[in-house]
């Protein structure tokens, strides 16, 4: 979830460390450092508490030196202080470390480290390593041979980055297991390194990423990669398409209203090339399961995390309805730990905005490893982690990157992804056929046209965003396929506006719920005229009657409705399997408006990390 950058060549390092360090400040942005070494081997490490400005503010003379390291911290072990913050370096100052992941056995090694004579002088697992490798040193190690053996003692999913005093040429990274990548990035006579491609684009797209159980040493004059068993691997950096202007913020405020305004490209992004009218139907390039495979298979399991796992409650309703397959849909953090029953004739689909979530990176392994169930992955980043596990076997979302910390432009084009997955093996299947089809597909097509005019109801959630903004509870409802877009609008809330809220299926409102509900209390329904409307027009009338202000998300033209509540907010009538793609655009506009109104950090939420590369 932190964020690592490295850089060495002829530039002076402290200034591309801290630009770096801006473009990753959205996976943790609680403290930030830097360590510089200067050639004759004088380091200065520089880190503070709080967002990147206050370190920058606290630097008046940038350090020298063309060789460096950087941070930015999403607390896990230790406060957010100074001292916790990284780099962390060896208690001789030998040894400069900065670290993603958790260091599992820290505790242990602490210990080791006492015997030894050496003290941590902060609180985090993190000082664990430089400390070892400074101890290795002092008993006649190399660099090399005391990085390579830490590496072999930490457990967990760790990135680590490390600078020695006395060679400050060099930079060491390691990668070791899924707690998130190192991306090496080539530039004239320069090397970059961070723990995503973003951070790297405005100087280089010639990159190749480390694998897991990889490590390497970056230089200007050279690179050497090796596994952990000290066998060379191949440095062979490949040239990467991403727009540096997709990444800007443009003329927006923050970056989630950017992602917002900008679905309606970013759905038809993904399903263009994919779905067909005439004759209807739909392929998916990067799909490689066989048709053989898919007539074979007898079940789905959608895993995710969050939104993604909000997008995977959708795509249940769309495998069983459109593959006709039954479908399950599970937190993959759950799943993985409740020795879950599955085989070869299950389709696991593991949606992961950046590939990199761990908890849904380690359900994936182990329902390979266990079970030897296919996979598909639904991600947005091209050659991530969840590709790779995938086989290859991924749907990219082809959103562009998604900045802000709060997902939604990857949950709609999460959901479409699933929906044409879902119509890809109805169709193989023979069970999404003829004119079934083809209504399948044209409705799909639809789903860009219909957000955009969702969009165009801006104003109306900006006035709930004002009278809501002062409260300190609110309860969506939705039932069928809307109650996923409930929790997903409820998540939302809570992220970025800090007001409680929760997504509740509106039939189960009443076991519990209810008792709550006064006039205190909004209520967000999202009632579009599909199959379950009446059971929702009855769902509205018990909050009502229990004094709640209720805010309806229904379809236009429907007076009684609008008439009926406090606040109607229209959406184009659609194919009921569309629906939620318009309820989520005013379940995404009133969390944007409820959190500006209240003055907070839409893009960087406090406690949040875009990239959640721990348990
Ligand atoms: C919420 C949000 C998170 C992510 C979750 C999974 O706005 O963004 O809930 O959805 O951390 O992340 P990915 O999709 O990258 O696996």
């Amino acid at each position: 979830m932190c964020g690592i950058i490295g850089y060495v060549g002829k530039q002076a390092a402290g200034p591309v460390l801290l630009e770096g360090l801006q473009r990753l400040n959205y996976r943790g942005y609680d403290s930030s450092g830097i360590a510089v070494l200067d050639h004759d081997g004088a380091l200065a490490v520089l880190k503070r508490s709080g967002k990147l400005a206050e370190l920058e503010a606290s630097i008046s003379d940038p350090p020298a030196g063309r060789i460096g390291i950087g941070h930015t911290r999403w607390a896990t072990h230790g406060a957010v202080s100074d001292g916790n913050a990284h780099p962390h370096v060896s208690d001789d100052s030998a040894v400069v470390v900065v670290h993603n992941g958790i260091v599992e056995n820290y505790r242990e090694l602490r210990a080791q480290l006492g015997q030894a004579g050496v003290t941590c002088t902060s609180e985090t697992d993190s000082e664990v390593i430089p400390q070892l490798m400074g101890l290795y040193l002092r008993e006649g190690a190399d660099f090399a041979e005391a990085f390579q053996r830490v590496l072999g003692e930490i457990k967990g999913g760790n990135a680590v980055v490390a600078m020695e005093r006395a060679q400050p040429d060099q930079i060491y990274a390691a990668r070791l297991g899924n707690a998130g990548g190192i991306v090496l990035g080539v530039g004239e006579g320069e090397m970059f390194l961070a723990s995503d491609l973003p951070a790297l684009l405005p100087h280089t797209t010639l990159v190749q990423p480390l694998e897991n159980g990889q490590w390497a040493v970056v230089s200007a004059a050279g690179t050497t990669i090796r596994d952990l068993a000290g066998e060379a691997v191949p440095f062979e950096p490949v040239k990467v398409n991403l727009d540096p202007v997709a990444v800007a913020k443009g003329p927006y405020k923050h970056f989630m209203q950017k992602e917002i305004m900008e679905q309606p490209r970013a759905l038809s992004d993904c399903i263009r090339g994919r779905a067909r009218v005439n004759p209807a139907g739909v392929s998916l390039e990067d799909v490689t399961l066989t048709d053989d495979q898919i007539r074979s298979l007898r079940r789905v399991l959608i895993i995710g995390m969050g939104t993604s796992m909000h997008a995977g409650m959708v795509g249940r309703f769309y495998m069983e309805r459109l593959a006709g397959l039954p479908t399950d849909c599970d937190n993959a953090s759950e799943f993985r730990y409740r020795e879950p029953l599955l085989g070869p004739e299950t389709l696991v689909v593991a949606v992961t905005q950046s590939g990199e979530t761990v908890d849904t990176l380690g359900a994936m392994a182990q329902v390979r490893d266990d079970w030897g169930a296919p996979r598909v992955a639904v991600t947005n980043v091209e050659g991530s982690e969840a590709a790779r596990m995938a086989d290859g076997s991924a749907i990219y979302l082809r959103c562009g990157p998604e900045i802000g910390v709060a997902s939604t432009k990857t949950f709609v084009a999460s959901m479409a992804a699933m929906y044409l997955l879902a119509c890809r093996i109805g169709q193989v299947r023979g069970y999404l056929q003829g004119a079934k089809l083809e209504h399948a597909v044209e409705a799909l097509m639809t789903a860009p046209g219909i957000v955009d005019q969702a969009l165009a109801q801006k104003d109306l959630c900006r006035h709930v965003g004002r009278i809501c903004r002062h409260i300190g509870h609110i309860l969506y409802l939705g039932r069928g396929l809307q109650y996923p877009v409930a929790m997903e609008g409820a998540l939302k809330c809570k992220e970025i506006s800090y007001i409680h809220a929760e997504g509740y299926p509106a039939g189960e409102m009443k076991h519990g719920p209810i008792a709550l509900i006064d006039r205190n209390m909004p209520v967000i329904a999202l009632a579009p005229r599909d199959p379950l409307y009446d059971k929702m027009w009855s769902n509205i009338q018990q909050v009502q009657a229990r004094d709640a202000t209720v805010i309806a998300v229904g379809t236009e033209g429907d007076e009684e409705l609008a008439s009926a509540v406090d606040v109607f907010i229209p959406i184009p009538a659609c194919d009921p399997l569309i629906a939620p793609f318009a309820t989520a655009i005013p379940a995404q506009l009133i969390a944007y408006y409820l959190a500006t109104g209240r003055g907070a950090d839409v893009d960087q939420p406090r406690n949040l990390a875009k990239t959640v590369t721990v348990e």
